[in-house]
């Protein structure tokens, strides 16, 4: 027997884990999220493992998927947890990472958050300009302890990714400028109540090239040798997330080549261990959403006929097309027999952005039928909606021969809970 780990064809169905999707279409309904567990452990060891013996931590990024099952899991495996607000920080907790097990980052992090992180003690809040070190070092002086911080440093590197998702350029809102953090390191007297205990850095998201990397590497190794000019001694540094993965099946590079570019860029200051914060490449691949068919449609061109298959899942519960224009790979769960047809699939909602994808070619799918929409489980449910009172899908995890629902169907009756 093969060992089964993630999506794959078994007898012209689609299966996850050896698990038919359409079993599980069919006994939890659609639009349903479906978890590799296999997978997801295959997937974070990857990292691990490639970086032998250089000291590290794995941070996953729970932006990509919080769903408690998923951090449990990895909290599990020995990952440590970054958070990206309040939320994040007590969703983190409730999955078993200790405080000092947390990063806590984000662009814009309220007084509330921040006397929250700094009473917790979490690992490092990682500061994003100077304003926000005199905050938190008057809420750590107020509270009579010390705060442990990173400085979030924009390196002004192009990482190649989608616009709306850079965040290492000069223009990007993120972190201080490399002057700024030359000024503010020159200055760190300022704040009696912090120690500056990492550098963190993170350039793009969905990067695949090792180039920007390297780059990014290099400025770290550079503000490294300035700070310890200036007698800071730091314990790590933090090079954020980003790795990509591939959606369309190109060549992208791996979790191996991508920590062996991090660790020789690093090795100058190999003495500091490396944090990294994936998101993305743990958790993307390992989960899919699957949606049914509810209508098709014929359009007549001049020229040429254009088929449209509405599924009842769209934007709404994955808004990554419609967001960025992401592509993301569209199969039917059975086969069907049929010549393939270019396809338009689309979501229910009234808007027009509302495609899953275009001119893919599928074969004739009818009213009924269901599909998978691969490599979703990155932003997909963290980043669903309940636009048109739509409820939230439910998410099953399938772990070795066991499936269980980690999260139920949300009902309009949840959503009308919280209203007066
Ligand atoms: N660390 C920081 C500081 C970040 O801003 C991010 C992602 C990560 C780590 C994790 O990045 P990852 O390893 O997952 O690439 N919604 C977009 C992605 C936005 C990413 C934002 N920051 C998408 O669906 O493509």
């Amino acid at each position: 027997m093969p060992v089964l780990t993630g999506f794959s064809h078994e007898n012209h169905r689609l299966a996850c884990d050896g698990i038919p999707l359409d079993d599980l279409a069919a006994a939890h309904g659609t639009p349903l999220y479906v978890y590799s567990a296999a997978l997801l452990r295959a997937r974070y060891t990857a990292l691990d493992e490639a970086f032998g013996a250089r000291p590290h931590a794995i941070h996953y990024a729970l932006k990509a998927n919080s769903a408690l099952a998923i951090a449990r899991l990895l909290c599990e495996l020995g990952a440590a947890a970054d958070a990206n607000s309040a939320g994040e920080i007590d969703v983190a907790l409730r999955a078993g990472f200790a405080a000092g097990q947390i990063v806590f980052t984000g662009v814009g992090k309220t007084r509330a958050e921040l006397e929250r992180a700094i009473a917790l003690g979490v690992r490092a809040i990682n500061a994003e300009s100077a304003g926000e070190l005199t905050r938190i070092d008057a809420i750590a002086g107020a509270a009579g302890s010390r705060a442990r911080v990173a400085l979030r440093v924009n390196p002004d590197i192009d990482a190649g990714t989608h616009p709306h998702i850079s965040t290492g350029l000069h223009v990007n809102k993120f972190g201080v400028s490399l002057d700024e953090a030359h000024e503010i390191f020159a200055s760190l007297a300022r704040w009696p109540h912090l120690s500056i205990v990492a550098i963190h850095m993170h350039v793009g998201s969905q990067v695949t090239s090792l180039e920007p990397i390297g780059r990014a590497g290099a400025v770290m190794v550079d503000t490294v040798r300035g700070l310890r000019a200036r007698g800071v001694a730091l314990e790590y540094v933090d090079m954020g997330g980003g790795l990509g993965i591939s959606y369309d099946g190109a060549c992208v590079p791996g979790p191996a080549a991508y920590v062996a570019a991090l660790v020789e860029a690093l090795r100058p200051i190999d003495d500091l261990p490396i944090v990294i914060e994936p998101g993305r490449a743990i958790v993307g691949p390992a989960g899919a959403l699957l949606a049914t068919v509810v209508d098709v449609k014929v359009r007549r061109h001049a020229d040429r006929e254009q088929r449209f298959v509405v599924l009842d899942a769209g934007m709404t519960e994955l808004m990554r097309p419609a967001l960025y224009g992401a592509f993301h790979r569209i199969e039917a769960l059975e086969e069907r027999s049929g010549e393939l047809v270019s396809t338009d699939v689309v979501g229910p909602s009234c808007e027009s952005t509302d495609v899953v994808g275009t001119e893919r070619s599928l074969p004739p799918l009818q009213v009924g039928d269901r599909v998978a929409i691969r490599d979703a489980g990155a932003y997909g449910f963290a980043m669903a909606s309940n636009y048109l009172r739509r409820p939230l899908p439910a998410e099953v995890l399938v772990d070795g021969d066991r499936t269980r629902v980690i999260r139920r169907r949300q009902t309009v009756e949840d959503l009308l809970a919280l209203e007066a």
